[in-house]
């Protein structure tokens, strides 16, 4: 399983429910990684994109305790309600076709399970008030590659990894 997620130079990946940044390079790179893969979000993410509607040509499934099956089955997501459940979920998928996608609650939950982090680091503060926490700081975490920054719609940006050296099962 892998975490993929933009952050500014805080660390920081949203504000008020949004991204900190509209970046269409980012886009592209997240598509690219993700497209006829698995995702996992926590709710609030879901709530965030447009029309609050799971990703196209992907199986999305959502971590949502209170959650709803009629909205699920409309909308077209796999509803989970605890980890439990979404760990059965995602054993039905090979692990490096999943991709933690956010926000802030369900990286900080499922970062012990990944064994790599596709991130794209944006070298600007975006004011954010949620983060991720700083891979740098993290004994089992450890850069593994970063690309040269490119310009992305005014910003410089950097796709990075990072890998875990002790991914614990999910
Ligand atoms: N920069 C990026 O790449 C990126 C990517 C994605 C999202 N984001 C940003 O992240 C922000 C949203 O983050 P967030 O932390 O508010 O929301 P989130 O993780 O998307 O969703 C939180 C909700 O999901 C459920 N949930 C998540 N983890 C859970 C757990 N371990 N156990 C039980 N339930 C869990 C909770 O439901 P209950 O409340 O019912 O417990 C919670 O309310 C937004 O600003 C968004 O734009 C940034």
């Amino acid at each position: 399983m892998k975490l993929i997620v933009a952050v500014d130079k805080n660390w920081g990946i949203g504000k008020n429910n949004g991204l900190l940044f509209d970046l269409k390079e980012d886009m592209r790179h997240f598509v690219s990684y993700t497209r006829g893969k698995t995702v996992l979000m926590g709710y609030n993410t879901l709530r965030s994109l447009p029309g609050g509607m799971p990703l196209k040509g992907r199986v999305n499934i959502v971590l949502y305790p209170e959650g709803s099956d009629a909205d699920a089955s409309e909308k077209g997501y796999i509803l989970v309600r605890s980890l439990e459940e979404m760990s059965a979920e995602v054993k039905k998928h090979s692990p490096e076709d999943v991709f933690v996608i956010g926000g802030a609650m369900m990286y900080r939950t499922m970062l012990p399970y990944c064994e790599e982090a596709i991130i794209t680091k944006v070298d600007a503060d975006g004011g954010a008030t949620v983060f991720l926490d700083n891979l740098d700081a993290l004994e089992n975490w450890r850069q593994v590659a970063s690309e040269p920054p490119i310009d992305d719609n005014g910003y410089k940006i950097s796709f990075c990894t990072y890998k875990n050296s002790a991914t614990l099962p999910f």
